[in-house]
């Protein structure tokens, strides 16, 4: 791939896609992506995008229940402005072709845990796959957006590389691009931009089970954090309540849009659990929902509850989750007549690389948005749907700040070629995969829903052990895509155990049986 691009887009999910479609007037843009170019988490997202659009809606109320969820560290005036700005990125996806779903001429708004009206827009229940083929169609007709796909993206280019020393302190780090590798090729290249975005998204791979595909490997958070970027808030990582509880369906998600048309959790002798838990029963905030189930398992000793929607209109079924219908049935779970098992599954990583309000990180010239982004919109646990939202506001807010900023920048040189020397030797590979398993053992264990001192403890010494042997590993060895995935797992989960052992209380996601309170003092940003 050619070498120099005024805007280099790592990532094609939803905010890396919605950034190029947007910078593309004001110069060059390249997207690279690890696998082919729809592969993202954008791409599974069931439930859709929150947005006041109805008249009977109030931003207010959208705001109010952001804050709710977010457990008193949501930025207000952060929440205030996406809120305010949804309809407008609803419109322009609109106007790139998407085709949500629509009920007498308007678009039909689902309902999901938290949200105190109907104002989620969707697609049936493939709102993700919608969003990814219409932005995907909408770059294949621009000449000044080049996608590579199979390119993976190893580390950003920063003064480290021109030879300064460069401390987490510094507040003068500019990033000039990034090496990237070919991984048909098999070659790395240093890819210079006047502005980089980092869009590649979240890190449940980091966790045994999860409704993430597998390029959620948290890249771009351990890159910026290498860099010496600022990242925040990596404790809360949000379970979905409700996955597919079938070991071959591989943590497939129910979406909560279920519930919100009348699904019940039941245990396996029919009994409604969830109003013992909260008033709002199955339309509690996630968090409630994933802890009430773990709970109710841990006391029950049993290995799965149930989402009840034989109760519903088998029309109304089909219209609305066809997708989630077809891959049950394709288990043997008929929805409409049979119970569907499920449990929760990691799902979503609140806390990411720290942004500003135009999705500018601590490194000038490096631009974050989407679910490595932490911007202060989730606080300490997420609304459900309010994450496609984010990704659209916050693209388009870096893509206006990094328009702006090209115009102050020269080209650098100097920058070295990548040192790929090395070896590839095929028993080290297998103990690659080996260190991947164990780490994801480790933080479905001790890093999960219910955490405590002890267990935290035990991570954190377990994944010391794994970051020694994968540095060796890498020290010695050629690159390839699996070690530097799990490097970069490795530096997620460091980064996940600190936060979560320096918050000595429970707010929102992270709940620690040694501090069950949430505390006054404690309510500020983890900041790395
Ligand atoms: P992604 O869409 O994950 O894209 C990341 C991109 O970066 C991918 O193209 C990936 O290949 C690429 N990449 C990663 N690392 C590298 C690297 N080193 N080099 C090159 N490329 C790299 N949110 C909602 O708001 N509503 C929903 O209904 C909803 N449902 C969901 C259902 C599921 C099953 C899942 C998994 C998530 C859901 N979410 C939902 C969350 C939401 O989909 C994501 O938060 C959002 O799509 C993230 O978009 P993104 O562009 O930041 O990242
Ligand atoms: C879902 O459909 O339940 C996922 C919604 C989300 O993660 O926001």
């Amino acid at each position: 791939m050619p070498e120099k691009y005024d805007f280099l887009v790592l990532g094609s999910g939803g905010a890396g896609l919605s950034y190029a479609l947007r910078v593309a007037r004001f110069g060059s843009v390249a997207v690279i992506t690890k696998k082919d170019s729809a592969e993202s988490n954008t791409n599974y997202a069931q439930g859709g995008l929150a947005s006041v659009v109805a008249s009977e809606d109030r931003f207010e109320d959208h705001i109010n229940d952001t804050i709710v969820a977010g457990a008193g560290l949501c930025h207000q005036e952060i929440v205030e402005m996406v809120v305010r700005e949804g309809p407008s990125v609803v419109r322009e996806l609109l106007d790139w072709g998407a085709r949500f779903s629509t009920k007498e001429g308007k678009l039909d708004l689902g309902r999901e845990g938290g949200h105190s009206q109907n104002r989620i827009v969707h697609a049936a229940d493939r709102t993700g796959k919608e969003i990814e083929e219409t932005l995907l169609s909408a770059i294949s007709k621009h000449t000044n957006i080049h996608v590579f796909e199979h390119h993976f993206a190893l580390e950003l280019i920063t003064e480290h590389h021109l030879g300064r020393k460069v401390t987490r302190n510094d507040d003068d780090i500019h990033c000039y691009g990034a090496y990237v590798f070919d991984t048909r090729s098999d070659k790395v290249e240093a890819v210079l931009a006047k502005a980089t975005l980092i869009a590649t998204g979240g890190v449940g791979e980091v966790y045994l089970h999860s409704t993430n595909p597998s390029i959620a490997t948290g890249d771009g958070i351990a890159m910026a954090y290498r860099a010496k970027a600022r990242v925040a808030n990596m404790e809360f990582m949000q379970f979905h309540p409700t996955t597919l509880n079938i070991s071959e369906a591989n943590s497939f998600l129910i979406s909560e849009a279920v519930r919100g048309k009348g699904g019940i959790l039941r245990d396996r002798n029919g009994y409604a659990f969830m109003s013992g838990y909260d008033d709002r029963a199955e339309l509690a905030p996630r968090d409630i929902v994933a802890r009430s189930i773990d709970d109710y398992l841990k006391k029950s000793g049993n290995d799965s509850v149930y989402l009840d929607v034989t109760h519903i209109n088998k029309d109304l079924l089909s219209e609305s989750f066809p997708h989630i219908m077809e891959t049950c049935r394709s288990f043997g779970v008929d929805i409409t007549k049979q119970w569907i098992p499920v449990v929760p599954a990691a799902h979503y990583l609140c806390g990411g690389v720290l942004t500003d309000r135009d999705g500018r990180t601590s490194i000038h010239g490096l631009f974050c948005a989407g679910e490595a982004a932490c911007t202060g919109l989730h606080g300490a646990n997420r609304l459900a749907s309010n994450s496609l939202l984010e990704a659209m506001v916050f693209s388009k807010r870096a893509a206006e700040a990094s328009a702006a900023h090209i115009r102050e920048r020269s080209w650098i040189t100097g920058i070295p070629e990548w040192d790929d020397s090395g070896t590839v030797n095929a028993e080290e590979a297998i103990l690659i995969h080996h260190n991947k398993q164990e780490l994801q053992q480790v933080m479905w264990n001790y890093v999960g829903i219910v955490r405590s001192d002890l267990r935290l403890e035990r991570a954190f010494r377990r994944t010391h052990l794994l970051y020694e042997e994968t540095e060796d590993f890498y020290q010695r060895t050629r690159v390839s895509v699996a070690l530097c995935e799990l490097r970069n797992l490795i530096a997620n989960a460091y980064i996940i155990i600190r936060s979560a052992m320096s918050r000595k209380e429970s707010r929102g996601l992270h709940y620690t049986t040694d501090y069950p309170r949430q505390v006054d003092e404690a309510r500020h940003d983890t900041i790395i």
